[in-house]
């Protein structure tokens, strides 16, 4: 098994690659890169696995907020693994490490839109059926849920966001 490591600079070129490839030219139209625009991925959060210098796989989390409340929570996304090496754990080992991480740097909610099969033995639940809502098109059954701490979701609820911090940003910009 290839260790997981922290994302470096020098991948950017090899993630583009790679998130290409697994997810299409196309994905930048997708509702979740809405949340994604101007706002940085959290750097503690971004891990990636290599062969040498060959990008294997990688892990992003993006801060986003949770109703009028603007309840912090993060997206998990994109995950990726390339073609020739999936199907090998590197998928799990990265969502597993992270989720793990994302605990310990004191994160309450993660929230995803990805396929219910692979992400449920993890813990995700239906977030649209939680009360929650995206800013967007997604397929309901993709729009996924977590708890990183028990009762987390306890009186949170609404559209989904841009973290208030970035909001404010973009607005004095
Ligand atoms: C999804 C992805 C990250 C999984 O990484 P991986 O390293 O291949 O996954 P793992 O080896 O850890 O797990 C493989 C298992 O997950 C299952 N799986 C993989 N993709 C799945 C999916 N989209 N839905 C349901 N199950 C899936 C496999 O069937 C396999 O099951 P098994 O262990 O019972 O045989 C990888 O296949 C990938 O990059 N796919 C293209 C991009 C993508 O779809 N990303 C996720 C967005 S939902």
């Amino acid at each position: 098994m290839f260790p997981i490591t922290a994302e470096r600079p020098a991948d950017a070129a090899q993630l583009e690659q790679l998130l290409d490839l697994t997810f299409g030219s196309g994905r930048t139209a997708k509702t979740v890169y809405r949340l994604r625009e101007g706002v940085a991925p959290i750097k503690a959060l971004s891990f990636a696995v290599r062969d040498g210098s060959r990008l294997l796989g990688s892990i992003r989390y993006w801060p986003i907020s949770i109703g009028e409340a603007a309840s912090p929570a993060i997206m998990l996304g994109p995950v990726a693994v390339h073609p020739d090496f999936q199907g090998q754990g590197i998928g799990r080992a990265l969502i597993r490490h992270s989720l793990y991480a994302a605990t310990r740097q004191g994160h309450r909610l993660c929230m995803l839109v990805g396929d219910k099969a692979y992400y449920e033995p993890f813990g995700f639940v239906n977030a649209a059926e939680r009360g929650l809502e995206m800013p967007g098109w997604v397929e309901l059954e993709r729009f996924q849920i977590m708890e990183l701490v028990p009762g987390a979701l306890e009186g949170v609820g609404g559209m989904i966001g841009k973290p208030k911090l970035a909001r404010g940003r973009k607005k004095a910009a």
